[in-house]
């Protein structure tokens, strides 16, 4: 058994980390502002911190005494960047460096296991995007994402800290948020579905993306807390599967057993890259398994959760 902190953890991966870990007989507390987070989301034996991970001494403090850190704590939204770009760069980048700080100031260093974002791959067509693609990050989230990998290098090379990183692809399961710009058109889709209204979907609805359901990166975040790994590395979670959004509606149509109708609205550049998908050899070579819950079964059971939280 060991004593983890889960930044984040009342967020939509993070919360579902939570039940993983304890579920395996560890001991777990979660530093969140609840910003975007939920307490309900938290299962009653994880000790909660409502904190902010921008601050320093409230990060340090959450540090103290644990195994180790799974750093998921993140201002998750491109408008927010844009439109708060200060507050978000302190949370999304200072944020990160203060959970490295306090992890190399403990004797030995506490290993962490943090989310950065295929995001920072921005418009690279190198379809489908290995890790040593090129980053084209096009926002201020993405710049922030692309930084904390290199402080990641840092608290590795500098300090010696244990560190792996996960470019999360677009993660969709039960509890996902419909605002999330990653997968919460699931939730608009099954709620404009279930209304009979048609769904929207940007340009000319072959926006392509590469889903991955929660269950599968939950396995990976485990794992490389376990078995930690030289050199701050840093891999894609992805399936290496292209679903466009009209192809993604559709089979959400089907399983709800309704027609799905369709509308657009233009794209926004800087958010709605055309293609995103990832090429997961890396991951599986390494972790030894792959993302594989297919999408239809993944939406079976965000649809199963979906109806049941609906009031
Ligand atoms: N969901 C995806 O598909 C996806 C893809 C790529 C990367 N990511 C990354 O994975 C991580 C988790 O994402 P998510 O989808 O669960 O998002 P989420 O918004 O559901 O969870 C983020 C959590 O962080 C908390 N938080 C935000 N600011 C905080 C602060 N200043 N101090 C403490 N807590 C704070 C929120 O309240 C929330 O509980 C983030 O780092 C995100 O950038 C997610």
């Amino acid at each position: 058994m060991a004593r983890y902190l889960v930044t984040g953890g009342c967020g939509f991966i993070g919360s579902h980390l939570v039940e993983r870990l304890l579920a395996d007989g560890h001991e777990v507390t979660v530093l969140d502002d609840l910003s975007s987070g939920k307490s309900e989301n938290l299962p009653d034996a994880a000790a909660l911190i409502y904190g902010d991970v921008a601050d320093p001494l409230a990060v340090a403090e959450a540090m103290s005494g644990q195994d180790g850190c799974f750093h998921l704590a993140a201002i998750a939204s491109v408008e927010r960047s844009r439109d708060d770009w200060a507050r978000t760069h302190q949370v999304n980048l200072g944020g990160t460096i203060n959970v490295f700080d306090a992890a190399r100031r403990a004797d030995p260093p506490i290993p962490v296991v943090y989310a950065s974002s295929a995001a920072l791959y921005g418009d690279n067509p190198a379809v489908p995007l290995s890790e040593s693609a090129e980053p084209r990050p096009l926002t201020a989230y993405c710049v922030d994402k692309l930084a904390c990998e290199h402080y990641a290098r840092v608290a590795d090379r500098v300090h010696g800290v244990p560190v792996v990183g996960f470019r999360l692809f677009n993660v969709y399961g039960p509890r996902q948020s419909p605002i999330s710009p990653y997968s919460g058109v699931i939730s608009l889709f099954m709620s404009r579905i279930s209304r009979g209204e048609p769904v929207t979907v940007f340009g000319d609805g072959e926006l392509v993306r590469d889903f991955v359901y929660i269950g599968d990166v939950i396995q990976y975040l485990t794992a490389a807390m376990t078995q930690p790994l030289p050199g701050a590395q840093v891999f894609n979670v992805c399936t290496g599967t292209a679903t466009s959004l009209k192809q993604l509606a559709r089979l959400v149509g089907e399983l709800m057993e309704k027609d799905t109708g369709l509308q657009s609205t233009p794209p926004a550049p800087e958010r709605d890259i055309r293609v995103s998908v990832g090429d997961p050899r890396r991951l599986m070579a390494e972790f030894g398994f792959a993302c594989d819950t297919s999408l239809r079964d993944g939406l079976r059971k965000t649809l199963k959760w979906y109806t049941a939280s609906q009031p």
